[in-house]
């Protein structure tokens, strides 16, 4: 109800800008796009029974933009954005910004405040003088003199909720909320007392709005204090390590000698063919620095520093420990590595492929960053027990070209084995978390975060035979075709690695994948019954309301926008978590050079309970054609799992 609200301003809004909502024809525009944002937003910010969404129209470009990438790199922290931006690039950041930033919209009056005169005029006070006695500057110095902010990166102060204002000082106090250093607002939070936070929102939030646009900052004025994100702002924009750790990498690849720069560039490409920077690059931090965690039935391993910091990452390793370390497993010190780190299937991996990305490695810069501890549960991070596993499901292994198959598919099949290890996801398990070679594309549920990795083999879930393959291309390279898209950790997977790859490795992948056996049909899904009408009358309205604005009436979707649900594999699979996730969490597809600007789709869990949600998903399941079992409520709670992955 509240997201229907919700998304029927949007379009009234958007229907009064001329652009079309509703039954009327589908027009593309960045309003279209930021459709996921507004579903929480509004258009003015909005208070629901499970918190307060801040207004964002308005707000100066600049601000916006550094807000939305710091939701997604990790310098602020709201899973649920996070998740939708997670592979989105800047340039499409910005552009959302900016539009966000262009709307001119009334800002209903201020609520009266409710608190004590005494405690308003200290509140006036702080905002408008500040306290010498503390060195506390006044927020006027910063945000203006009528606080309406100062373009491009300082935002407006009134307007603002009084639970948003607490709730924002409160995580610069505790470090929850970063801006780029040095962080000036993470000091002024520091240096206010409880009181006097209560005070300065309090007051701030029953000042009403000035009227007109965010005044410009006039050239070189000084600020109390320096703040790192107006810098940031100033020189361009840092470039993000969030969104593509190769690029600078490969641009550094011409600064090599002759002779190197060559064997940079490929080790540069077979990096990204194996997605090295997508495990060994934390979360908005230098690339291949290594900290990220990588989840295992037994607990978290953390990818290491593979820069070539002579303490810290690989600076003193030789060619051959590194090829030992892909091949065997093993770290220089001799030290059995975990297979969180996909050795099983880079032990495939030619030598002068693992020569060429140990020079590329050596190119980047050096970054110190000690490696983390792992993060296992006993018995797991002994030794011994991982040299036992080690001794019953590892053995190097090489590639053989198979001399019946023609050129393209042992390629592919090189690729797919080894360097792009796509059996390390979709690969069935054994319950020591081993491959199990006879079922290396049978599809397996992956640790921790939820997600299903479908089989490449059973026709009813990811399997290819019957697939173009150019079709197999566009998706690998573009994340999604009219009848597949790509989300979750397969979004990165393309996001990060596939979509760099050239034609001819595509096409190899694609025509391994499609000769792969298809599995003979198996039982047909139970499918609704008659004893089902009531639940899915429930999820038919349910439907109507929150998803055919987007989808369709019938499900067919729109091409290139939104993905049909009629006669759509990831809606009728068994497991149904994929389906769970995306109907809870909504998502982006990934930006790729082919579709930088995807479409999105908004988070659902705070509009619609479990069961309404269930409901919803088991109508999908079984309209238009579509066959699937039916969900429950608990099944729904079970498997929707967290926002962030
Ligand atoms: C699930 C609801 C939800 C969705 C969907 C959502 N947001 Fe947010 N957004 C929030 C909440 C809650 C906050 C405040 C988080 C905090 O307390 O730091 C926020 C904060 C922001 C901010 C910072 C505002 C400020 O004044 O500092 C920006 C910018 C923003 N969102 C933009 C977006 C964009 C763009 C999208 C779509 C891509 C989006 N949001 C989707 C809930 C949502
Ligand atoms: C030295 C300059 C400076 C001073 C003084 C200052 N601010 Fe800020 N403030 C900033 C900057 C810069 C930002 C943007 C930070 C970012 O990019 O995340 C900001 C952001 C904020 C935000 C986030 C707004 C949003 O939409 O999320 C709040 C709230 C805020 N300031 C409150 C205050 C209050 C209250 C005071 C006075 C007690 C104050 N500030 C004093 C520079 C300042
Ligand atoms: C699925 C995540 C993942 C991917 C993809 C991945 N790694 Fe790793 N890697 C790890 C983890 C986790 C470790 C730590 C293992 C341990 O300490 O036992 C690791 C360890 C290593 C080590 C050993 C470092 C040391 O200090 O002992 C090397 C070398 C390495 N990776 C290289 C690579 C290269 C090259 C690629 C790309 C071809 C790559 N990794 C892709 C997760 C990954
Ligand atoms: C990090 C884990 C991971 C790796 C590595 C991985 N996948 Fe996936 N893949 C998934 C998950 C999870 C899904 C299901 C989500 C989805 O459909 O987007 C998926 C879905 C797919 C789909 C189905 C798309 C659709 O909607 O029909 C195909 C095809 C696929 N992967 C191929 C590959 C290939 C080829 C590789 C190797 C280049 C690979 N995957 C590597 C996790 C992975
Ligand atoms: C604002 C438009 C919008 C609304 C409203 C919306 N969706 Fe979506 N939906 C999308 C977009 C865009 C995608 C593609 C996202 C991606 O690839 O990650 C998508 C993807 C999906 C998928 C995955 C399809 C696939 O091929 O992987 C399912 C299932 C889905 N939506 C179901 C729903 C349901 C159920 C509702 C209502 C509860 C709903 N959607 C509401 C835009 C929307």
């Amino acid at each position: 109800m509240r997201l229907r609200q919700g998304v029927a301003a949007t379009i009234v809004w958007v229907s009064a800008h001329g652009v079309a909502g509703g039954a009327q024809p589908f027009e593309d525009s960045i309003a279209q796009r930021t459709l996921a944002c507004t579903a929480c937003h509004g258009a003015q910010g909005r208070a629901t029974r499970d918190g307060y969404f801040p207004r964002i129209a308005g707000k100066p470009a600049g601000y916006l933009f550094e807000q939305l990438r710091s939701f997604r790199d990790g310098r602020r922290s709201y899973p649920p954005m996070a998740g939708l931006l997670a592979n989105l690039g800047d340039d499409y950041l910005r552009e959302m910004a900016g539009h966000f930033a262009s709307l001119d919209l009334p800002y209903p009056a201020p609520r009266a405040a409710r608190l004590s005169p005494s405690m308003l005029a200290r509140g006036r006070t702080l905002a408008l003088e500040g306290d010498a006695t503390r060195e506390l500057p006044a927020c006027a110095e910063c945000h203006g003199r009528a606080l309406s902010g100062a373009a491009p990166a300082i935002p407006g102060l009134p307007g603002l909720s009084r639970d948003y204002l607490n709730a924002q000082l409160g995580a610069w106090r505790d470090g929850l909320r970063h801006a780029g250093a040095p962080d000036c607002m993470a000091q002024v939070a520091r240096r206010l007392r409880p009181e006097d936070v209560a005070a300065v929102t309090g007051w701030l939030a029953a000042q009403p709005v000035p009227d007109g646009p965010v005044p410009v900052a006039p050239p070189g004025r000084r600020l109390p204090m320096r703040c790192g994100s107006l810098a940031v702002h100033a020189s361009g924009g840092a470039s993000s390590a969030g969104a593509s750790p190769g690029g600078a990498a490969a641009s550094r690849a011409a600064a090599a000698p002759q002779a190197d720069a060559a064997q940079v560039a490929r080790g540069a490409y077979l990096a990204r063919a194996g997605n090295c920077a997508g495990c060994h690059t934390a979360r908005g931090a230098a690339a291949y620095a290594g900290g990220r965690g990588v989840a295992t039935p037994f607990g978290i391993v953390y990818a290491s520093n593979l820069t070539p910091d002579e303490d810290t990452g690989l600076g003193r390793w030789s060619s051959d420990d590194f090829w030992r370390a892909l091949h065997e497993g093993r770290s220089k010190d001799g030290r059995a590595l975990y297979p969180a780190f996909p050795y099983p299937q880079f032990t495939r991996i030619r030598r002068e492929d693992s020569d060429a990305i140990f020079v590329f490695l050596r190119s980047l810069p050096a970054v110190r960053e000690t490696n983390r501890r792992h993060a296992l549960r006993f018995p797991y991070d002994r030794p011994l027990v991982l040299e036992a596993w080690r001794w019953l499901f590892f053995r190097p292994a090489a590639f053989v070209a198979d001399a019946a198959r023609p050129a393209d598919w042992n390629r592919g099949a090189y690729l797919v084995n080894g360097l792009a290890h796509c059996a390390a996801c979709h690969g069935a398990r054994n319950v020591f978390g081993a491959a199990r070679e006879r079922g290396r594309f049978d599809g397996e549920q992956m640790p921790d975060d939820g997600w299903y990795a479908p089989s490449l083999h059973d026709p009813r879930q990811a399997g290819l035979a019957d697939w173009s393959v150019g079709e197999i291309v566009e998706l690998l390279r573009g994340a999604a075709t009219a009848r597949a898209g790509v989300a979750g950790p397969m979004a990165e997977v393309v996001a990060h690695g596939t979509q760099h790859l050239s034609e001819d490795d595509l096409r190899a992948i694609a025509v391994f994948l499609k000769a792969l056996p298809a599995d003979p049909p198996g039982r047909a899904p139970a499918g609704a019954t008659g004893r089902d009408a009531g639940w899915l009358a429930r999820g038919a309205r349910g439907y109507g309301e929150h998803c055919a604005q987007c989808h369709g009436e019938q499900g067919e979707g729109v091409p290139r926008a939104y993905p049909a649900l009629a006669g759509n594999r990831a809606v009728t699979m068994d497991p149904a978590v994929n389906l769970v996730r995306i109907g809870a969490h909504g998502g982006y597809a990934a930006a790729t050079t082919a579709n930088p600007r995807p479409f999105g789709m908004p988070p659902f869990t705070q509009v619609l309970d479990d069961a309404d949600l269930a409901a919803i998903l088991s109508f999908v399941r079984n309209a238009w054609g579509n066959r699937g079992s039916i969900l429950s409520g608990s099944q729904v709670s079970r498997q929707r799992g967290s926002a962030a992955r």
